[in-house]
């Protein structure tokens, strides 16, 4: 039987790209490990509860290095082998990100959805920003995730066009809608073991 990947969701707000891989992972047979939010009021943590899954809140910190090493410890806990974020609005360090590839074989395993055609709008706001523009496309990428902003390798884009969209909130909604499927299309992938996972390994005490 094919080893089961064990997956955490990382999220700052309200969760609608969470609650979708969610349902996803539930409907291939599986739960996600848990979702963590750094925001105690993040809409992200209801939906998570209202789906059964497991929720963690850590909450800034002055000191950047003690807050991911509190985060490396759920992660370690729990023996996770991908980190999804949706919408987790914090860099993480190069210094956490090795210390997941540590334990994966050389690979963070820790990927990022993003509201548009990267490099192209990335930061906050992204959606805001291409729509007062005016461009005439946008759409999403998947990376993998380095210490930059929206910097990691492409593992995927699929544009948008934005003719026919007159109102902003058509249009975020249509993206969401995008990154919903492509985020789920990736989670499946790595379950059925079409993308393949370096499994979690413990190797240093954290
Ligand atoms: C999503 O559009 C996601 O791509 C974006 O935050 C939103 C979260 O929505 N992430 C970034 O901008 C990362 N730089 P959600 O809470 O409804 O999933």
């Amino acid at each position: 039987m094919m080893k089961s990947v064990r997956v955490a969701i990382f999220a700052s707000g309200t969760g609608s790209n969470a609650e979708a891989l969610i349902k996803k992972m539930q409907s291939l047979g599986g739960s996600i490990e848990f979702v963590l939010s750094d925001k105690p009021t993040a809409g992200v943590l209801a939906k998570a509860h209202a789906l059964d899954t497991k929720t963690y809140v850590i909450e800034k910190f002055q000191d950047r290095a003690h807050h991911e090493q509190e985060v490396l410890k759920l992660l370690v806990q729990h023996r996770i082998d991908w980190v999804l974020l949706a919408g987790y609005m914090r860099l993480l360090s190069a210094d956490f990100l090795q210390s997941l590839a540590d334990r994966h074989n050389g690979h963070p395993q820790v990927v990022n959805i993003h509201p548009s055609l990267l490099p192209a709008y990335p930061g906050k706001d992204s959606l805001e920003r291409a729509f007062a523009d005016k461009v005439e496309q946008s759409g999403v990428t998947l990376h993998l995730v380095d210490e930059g902003m929206d910097t990691g390798a492409v593992l995927k884009q699929v544009a948008q066009s934005l003719k026919g969209f007159n109102a902003f909130n058509d249009f975020k909604a249509s993206i969401h809608r995008l990154e919903h499927q492509i985020y789920t299309e990736f989670l499946e992938q790595i379950v059925t073991g079409q993308i393949a996972t370096q499994f979690f390994k413990e190797t240093i005490e954290c």
